[in-house]
Formats: structure tokens, sequence, C-alpha cells
């Protein structure tokens, strides 16, 4: 889809990617941009407009698909890390906030949005995933890599379903992108800009899927390897 004149919901468009997607949006020629917040205040994206959505509360969704008829591009960004091994007492506790907003939040919205983006020619939704929808950190990101997996899955139903209605499904994949959710993590990571810049790039090209690095690109190609990336080093 086209970018130009495009009306779009960024979810979790305060900071982070996020914004970056926002500011993106806006300066590729986007005609709105309406900015989801837990708290529309701490939005700071000049020409953005703000709009409160929690995307683990359905009834903020609903009430939101029902004001913006406008919408037509979905950018589903929202997400949260929380780390740990999944033998811990709290990672069952854990692994459902996860879902509850990497996973189930998108998925809703997707419903959500699914009609007004048919009543408005179609769009496109965007699907912000990981490379740890394919691989774990040992000992880390076994819950979250589990809200991204299922992520990807529904990523790939939600394409087939949406094609029907000439909606765009675009599945984003990254390794390290330095915002707040890696702040204490060492080593290479890329700016939002450039993820912002490759996604926005292939949204246009009408791609289904963005590899945005390196990590995430071998990665995808090790999952066929003789000796599987998703397995893990072996001893
Ligand atoms: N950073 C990375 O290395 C990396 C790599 C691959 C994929 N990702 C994915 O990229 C997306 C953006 O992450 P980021 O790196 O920009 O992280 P971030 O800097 O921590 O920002 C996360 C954003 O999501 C919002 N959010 C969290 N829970 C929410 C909820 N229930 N409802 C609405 N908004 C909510 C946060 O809002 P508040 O300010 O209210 O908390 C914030 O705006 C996530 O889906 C993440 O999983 C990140």
């Amino acid at each position: 889809m086209k970018i130009k004149s495009s009306v779009v919901l960024v979810t979790g468009a305060n900071r982070g990617l996020g914004a970056a997607f926002a500011r993106g949006l806006l300066a590729s020629g986007a005609a709105k941009v309406y900015a989801g917040a837990r708290d529309p205040n701490t939005v700071n994206v000049p020409g953005a407009v703000p709009v409160q959505l929690d995307v683990t509360r359905p009834e903020q969704i609903a009430n939101l698909a029902r004001e913006l008829t406008d919408v037509t591009l979905l950018v589903n960004n929202a997400g949260i890390s929380e780390m740990g091994p999944v033998l811990a007492a709290n990672a069952v506790d854990s692994l459902q906030r996860l879902f509850d907003t990497n996973t189930i939040g998108p998925l809703r919205l997707a419903q959500a949005f699914a009609p007004v983006l048919l009543a408005n020619g179609g769009g496109a939704v965007i699907n912000v995933l990981s490379v740890l929808s394919w691989v774990t950190l040992p000992g880390r990101s076994g819950a979250y890599s589990a809200s991204k997996a299922a992520g990807w899955a529904i990523s790939n139903a939600l394409r087939h379903e949406l094609k029907a209605q000439g909606t765009q499904l675009l599945s984003l994949h990254a390794g390290f992108i330095d915002t707040d959710m890696t702040r204490n993590v060492p080593g290479p990571k890329s700016t939002p800009e450039e993820i912002v810049q490759q996604t926005l790039a292939a949204l246009e090209a009408g791609e289904s899927e963005v590899l945005a690095d390196t990590v995430t690109r071998d990665a995808h190609r090790g999952l066929t390897a003789e000796w599987p990336v998703y397995l893990g080093a072996r001893e």
C-alpha cells in the first residue's frame, strides 16, 4: 500500500519504535497518524493525534475502532519484554502478561480494525514481531519468544484471512533495536529509524515479511539447517 495520504493507528507510539513509526509515517506523507498510548499525555510526536489505548483493554480497542473510521493502516507495535527462565516460579504469570500484550492485544486490534480497513479500500496491518519468534535466548527469553512465536503464527493466519478483503499483512522481524526495551543489553543494535525505513519500503513494495537485520536473516535461514537454529547450539 502507499503511505501517502494514508491514515494510520500506531500502538505504543509514545516512545521507542512506535514513536519512530509515527514520525516516519508523517515524514513519508501519511495524512494522519493516531498515536496510541496508555497515557496520551506522554505522546511527543509533532503532528500526531494522541489517542488513549491500552492494548490489553478490549473495551478501549472496540471504542477506538468505532471512533477512528478513517484508518487505512494499523501498526501493531506496542509490546513488553520480561526475561527469565521458564522454570522460574513466576514464569506462568509472566507468560500470561506477555501473551496479553504481545499476542492477544494485536489480534484484538486486527479483528476490530479489519472492517474499518475493508470499508476504506483494504489497507494494511503491520505486526511488530522479532527474531525471537524463532529462537530463544537460553534461560532468558522463553516466555517472550513464545509470545512472539504465537504472534508469528497468528500473523500468518491473518495474512490469508485478510487477503480476501484486499488487506496486506506485513510482519516485521528484528534483532536488538536501540530503545528503552534494550537499555541494559550490550552489543550492536539497529536504530528505530533504520527499522522503520525498511518496514515502510517493504509495505510500499507489497511484501509480507521484513527480516530487518543480519541476525534475523541468519536465524531465518538457520531454521532449515541440518542442526536448526531453534534447537540452539550443539553440545
Ligand atoms: N527493542 C528491541 O530490541 C526489539 C526487537 C524486536 C522487536 N521489538 C518489538 O518492538 C515493539 C516496540 O518495542 P520497543 O523496543 O519500542 O519497546 P519500548 O521502548 O519498551 O516501548 C514499548 C511501547 O509499548 C507500549 N506498551 C506496552 N504495553 C502496552 C499496553 N498494554 N498498551 C499499550 N501500549 C503498551 C509502551 O507504552 P508505555 O510507555 O505506556 O509503557 C511503549 O510505548 C515491541 O512489540 C517489541 O516486542 C523490540
